[in-house]
């Protein structure tokens, strides 16, 4: 066979995935595994999300779009981040593609040249290094701790930051740490950013699932650098359905959209109705995201007690649907706790290693309480 390129042998496969994998497999021959790896609501969609994708298909709505996304969906948006933000956009600020995982991917291509350096706060999402990679960028990892609850040091940050430095990235509420940055941490990042000239990446995606304090957009501050990342995947359990949009000053826009013109063209057009409906009826969403909240608030509750009891010290989450534990007094290496985990408890969880978390693992909690209390136990019987 002809050889692959240098670019995709270099691209490690994603943990949460490979993880994930491994977990269905034992299920498939026929252990009872509790799965704690995927980042995925357990919920079904609002009926009237549904509904608007029955009527989109009964309808025969069913043609490519307008790349960036369809005009009603921009306008509803637009009108989210007016409403619950208070940040006016217009359509042409704004680009839906196929999952936030793709705005993101359109925005590094867009803004990195080989060499360029990207600063973000450790532990973070797995996909953010090797989409900086692909686009031929170098993350800047600086690493945060779980005594001071995963909140990163702008001191920190500004160390990092080098004449190379093109953008940072924040993402709170965190995959994986489930960090929620105080809005003061949050200016001061974004006074950095506009100090040294750099876009900044704000990745929102988890804005509804906050259990204490509140939420901060970085793009409040410097708009006219800011890309916000946000989509319909968590808040309204549409993960199948890849939808994610991207908001920010209309160069960055075009550019992402001359992107994606050749490469997906638009994302899923029956998925565009069914998010014009998620975002417009507000009060039925609103009700779906209050029902899903108290939920995960109870599991993590239930989750991190159980942790700390047990001695797997994970400073408690207050947003998103993770935590991060300290897996040490199983095994030093997270790797192979996270395999111990698997393949004697029957619970799958995620090595911190591609979150750049060592010594730790992150557990989604985004899965029943029964399946949470049965994790518990037969960690307990482990480390017994
Ligand atoms: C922090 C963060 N950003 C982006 C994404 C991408 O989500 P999606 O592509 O489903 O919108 C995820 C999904 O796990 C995430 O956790």
């Amino acid at each position: 066979m002809p050889q692959l390129s240098k670019a995709i042998n270099n691209l490690k496969a994603s943990s949460t995935v490979a993880f994930n994998a491994k977990a269905r497999e034992l299920a498939q021959q026929g252990v009872d595994v509790v799965a704690m790896t995927a980042g995925e609501p357990d919920f079904q969609p609002p009926a009237h999300v549904l509904a608007a994708a029955h009527e989109a298909i009964d309808k025969g709505l069913t043609k490519y779009t307008a790349t960036e996304g369809m005009l009603p969906l921009r306008e509803a948006v637009a009108a989210k981040f007016q409403r619950e933000n208070g940040l006016s956009y217009t359509p042409e600020q704004i680009i839906v593609s196929s999952g936030g995982k793709q705005v993101l991917y359109n925005a590094f291509m867009a803004i990195l040249n080989p060499g360029d350096e990207v600063v973000l706060p450790a532990p973070y999402w797995v996909s953010y290094p090797a989409q900086i990679q692909l686009a031929g960028g170098i993350t800047v990892p600086v690493q945060t701790e779980a005594a001071s609850g995963f909140i990163p040091d702008p001191e920190a940050i500004r160390r990092a930051i080098t004449w190379r430095t093109r953008a940072m990235v924040i993402n709170s509420p965190c995959n994986p740490t489930g960090a929620v940055y105080p809005a003061e941490v949050i200016k001061a990042l974004a006074e950095l950013a506009a100090e040294h000239d750099l876009w900044l990446i704000t990745d929102d995606l988890y804005e509804h699932l906050i259990y204490e304090g509140s939420f901060t957009t970085a793009a409040q501050f410097y708009p006219e650098r800011t890309l916000i990342v946000h989509g319909a995947s968590k808040a309204y359990a549409l993960t199948g359905w890849r939808i994610g949009y991207g908001a920010g000053p209309k160069p960055l826009i075009a550019a992402m959209n001359r992107l994606q013109g050749q490469v997906t063209s638009n994302a899923s057009a029956v998925a565009q109705y069914a998010t014009i409906a998620a975002l417009n009826e507000v009060d039925k969403t609103r009700a779906f995201i209050d029902m899903t909240k108290q939920a995960y608030q109870e599991r993590r509750d239930v989750l991190v007690t159980g942790l700390n009891r047990l001695g797997l010290k994970a400073p408690l989450p207050h947003g998103a649907f993770y935590v991060m534990t300290d897996t040490t007094p199983l095994h030093q290496d997270e790797n192979e706790a996270a395999l111990l985990l698997l393949s004697r408890a029957h619970v799958g969880v995620v090595p911190g290693t591609d979150f750049g978390a060592p010594g730790q693992v992150r557990l989604s909690y985004a899965t029943n309480l029964e399946s949470i209390h049965k994790a518990l136990e037969r960690i307990a019987r482990l480390l017994n």
